[in-house]
């Protein structure tokens, strides 16, 4: 009798594993997305395979990755230029530092990057975890990792587990990648390619702060993919007409949207604006454990979803805004 009862729950189990949301083709802009923000950064360190992983099985429709790239041309998955702020670069290698003191992606090649030991965000000046509730500093063992292997990760587990999660790339600093050389979008669109990312039905998004870049991408090298500009300035918001020559979408800083005065908030017309020029709205990054004014993080989702009416959101809690727009 005992085990009738364990399988079923078994069944139940599974059931609702296979059973979850499919994600869409971003053809279908109507519906709402999560965005895994460098993974299920909230609860692993960001941008490791195992945070990726863990925000697979949360249900996101897109996991992020920032790409920058190592001296010997692979593409990192790493949100920033240099090293120190998430790996022990500076105990492995002291002397490779630059005279700015940071240690650069660029200078190491992905023989040495894979030698390195990453933990959850830490300022390197006083030692301290930037969210301090976060996974543990220097637990565990996590590694840096080629886009090649993220993709390779993601697509596996939409054949093993029948779900079809997508990928969000993020051009890094390309002109600082410029200086050094080296054409980052010319070499991350081919690995797209190779992979089976090329054109608005593929489930990808490509994304870039610089518009230059981003216009570049469209135009000079011709991608067909689903491109996202980002913005971080007020100023950029007047560029929305500019942007939608080029790009299907525009990713804010959700802050940027709205103004609070006296406890009563104002919302601004940028995410109205967008949508008249048919650009999709995604804006980062939605976090639990910085919540601002907003009383709960449920509050902060229904702000960003229903009233700054926003396509999409980053987010380093998947799970939640998943259970959110489960609702
Ligand atoms: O890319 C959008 C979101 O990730 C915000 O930017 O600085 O976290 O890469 P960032
Ligand atoms: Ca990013």
């Amino acid at each position: 009798m005992k085990s009738i009862k364990l399988l079923i729950v078994l069944v139940v189990l599974l059931g609702s594993c296979t059973t979850a949301k499919k994600s869409k083709p971003m053809e279908n802009t109507s519906q709402k997305v999560v965005i895994a923000h460098r993974g299920a950064s909230g609860y692993l360190p960001e941008h490791t395979l195992e945070a990726k992983a863990m925000a697979y099985a949360m249900h996101p429709d897109f996991i992020e990755q920032d790409i920058v790239l190592s001296k010997d041309d692979v593409p990192i998955v790493i949100h920033d230029i240099h090293l120190e702020t998430v790996t022990d670069v500076a105990q492995q290698f002291p002397d490779r530092k630059r005279d700015d003191g940071k240690y650069y992606v660029i200078d190491f090649t992905y023989e040495e990057l894979r030698q390195l030991n990453v933990t959850e965000r830490f300022d390197p000046k006083t030692n301290k975890a930037v969210y301090e509730k976060r996974f543990p500093l220097w637990k565990s063992h996590f590694k840096l990792h080629s886009l090649q292997d993220e993709l390779e990760l993601i697509q596996g587990l939409n054949e093993s587990t029948g779900n079809n999660v997508g990928i969000y790339p993020e051009i890094k600093e390309p002109e600082f990648h410029h200086k050094e050389g080296k054409d980052i979008s010319g070499i991350v669109l081919e690995i797209l390619k190779n992979y089976g990312y090329s054109t608005k039905k593929d489930n990808c998004i490509l994304q870039c702060f610089d518009a230059k870049e981003l216009k570049r991408i469209r135009k000079e090298l011709g991608s067909e993919l689903f491109l996202v500009q980002l913005i971080e300035f007020k100023e950029e918001e007047k560029l929305l007409e500019e942007y939608a020559t080029y790009a299907d979408g525009v990713g804010p800083w959700y802050k940027q949207l709205y103004s609070e005065k006296e406890g009563v908030i104002e919302i601004s017309d940028f995410v109205q604006n967008a949508h008249a020029l048919g650009l999709t709205v995604h804006a980062y990054t939605f976090r639990a454990d910085d919540l601002g004014n907003f009383n709960s993080f449920d509050e902060l989702l229904d702000f960003g979803f229903n009233k700054l009416q926003l396509d999409g959101v980053f987010t380093d809690f998947p799970d939640k805004a998943v259970e959110f727009l489960s609702n």
